[in-house]
């Protein structure tokens, strides 16, 4: 009997101790994988003589992509809502790098004003636009949030704010062309769908509406590639990867506590979610591509249903309306 126990407790550890031993062994190679699979810019092409423009570089992603750019001499437009920020990274980058040639300018991408006002400064100040980065984002969960448009304030910033934004600059990047259109989209697409019958939705299941930002900025990015042809704009968006950055911080608790834990675990930095980001921005190889989806650094394919042309210029035309493009606005 005695025997018996100790033989079954002995068995029920070694079966444990080989359970447990799996799980960690797999969550290494997963991290290893993850490693492994992250793409890294490898051009080492200087931008100087080139004006990039990046939004919401305050943090995250846009921050390492920023620094990287300035370290290749771009001209560096900082398109930020938290000015007090974007002026310490400012200082910042000019002693990392030397290069002086950094200005700052406040864009609040959710206000349709605040995108006028800013390419006012920008046109009046700016001789070139070699690339524009669509970088800023944000991911209400829970609060739902309207903006001073009367607009659900996740598709305001990351779609509506971009999509004003872009037409705005359009003869600034034509006049400069060739010159490039970069759109930080996510593959977290593919859990939504864009309900042509609803373009500005507000009453949807928690973060769903992020993901539909996201279907938005691939359907926005292809459809403005098709009307850039020949233009020497080109245009394409990516996934940066999933990244330890500022974008889940409208995840409230206790829900975040086990997030984090994913995060701090499996997520790659900032830095290397720049990288697709970098690549399009500066690769000599990408000079012709144009209304592609990239991640890791590689062109990587897309759902049928975002890249349904009609979808995509019907919800094009949509746009125009909500952003109330006036008929004295480029059009694109
Ligand atoms: N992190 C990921 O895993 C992941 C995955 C796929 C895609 N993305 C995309 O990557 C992009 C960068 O995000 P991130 O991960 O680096 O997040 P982040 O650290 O939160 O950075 C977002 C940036 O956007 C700015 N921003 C937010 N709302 C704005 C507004 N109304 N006007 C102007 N700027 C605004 C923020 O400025 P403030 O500092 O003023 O808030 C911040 O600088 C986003 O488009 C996001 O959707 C991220
Ligand atoms: C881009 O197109 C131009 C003109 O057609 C061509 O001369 C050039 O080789 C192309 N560059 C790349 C990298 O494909």
């Amino acid at each position: 009997m005695f025997l018996n126990i100790w033989t079954c407790s002995i068995i029920c550890l070694l079966v444990a101790a080989t359970i447990i031993g799996g799980v960690i062994l797999l969550l290494l190679l997963l991290r290893v994988y993850i490693y492994l699979s992250t793409g890294v810019c490898k051009s080492k092409v200087s931008m100087k003589g080139k004006t990039v423009l990046i939004t919401g570089c305050t943090s995250g992603i846009g921050r390492e992509t920023a620094r990287n750019l300035v370290k290749r001499g771009a001209r560096l437009i900082m398109a930020c809502r938290n000015v007090e920020a974007a002026n310490k990274l400012k200082d910042e980058l000019i002693k990392e790098s030397d290069n002086q040639e950094i200005v700052v300018h406040k864009l609040d991408l959710s206000s349709l004003e605040s995108v006028r006002d800013f390419v006012k400064q920008v046109n009046n100040e700016e001789k070139r636009l070699d690339v524009l980065i669509h970088n800023a984002g944000t991911a209400e969960t829970f609060s739902k949030k309207i903006s001073i448009d009367g607009i659900e304030m996740t598709m305001a910033t990351n779609h509506y704010g971009p999509f004003l934004l872009t037409h705005l600059l359009i003869d600034l990047l034509k006049r400069s062309a060739p010159s490039r259109i970069v759109v930080v989209a996510s593959s977290l697409y593919r859990l939504a769908n864009l309900n042509l019958d609803n373009i500005n939705p507000t009453m949807t299941f928690p973060a769903y509406l992020y993901y539909v930002s996201k279907y938005a900025n691939i359907m926005f990015t292809l459809e403005l590639a098709r009307r850039l042809e020949g233009t020497g704009v080109t245009a394409n968006c990516l996934h940066p990867g999933m990244i330890d950055s500022g974008i889940w911080r409208n995840v409230p608790a206790p829900l975040s506590w086990g997030l984090q834990v994913i995060v701090k675990s499996f997520f790659k930095t900032p830095e290397q979610g720049a990288q697709t980001s970098i690549q399009l921005a500066v690769s000599e190889h990408l000079k012709n591509t144009t209304g592609k989806y990239f991640s890791d650094c590689q062109e990587s394919s897309l759902s049928s249903g975002v890249s349904d042309a009609a979808k995509c210029k019907k919800f094009w035309e949509l746009s125009e309306n909500i952003v109330k493009l006036q008929s004295t606005d480029p059009k694109i």
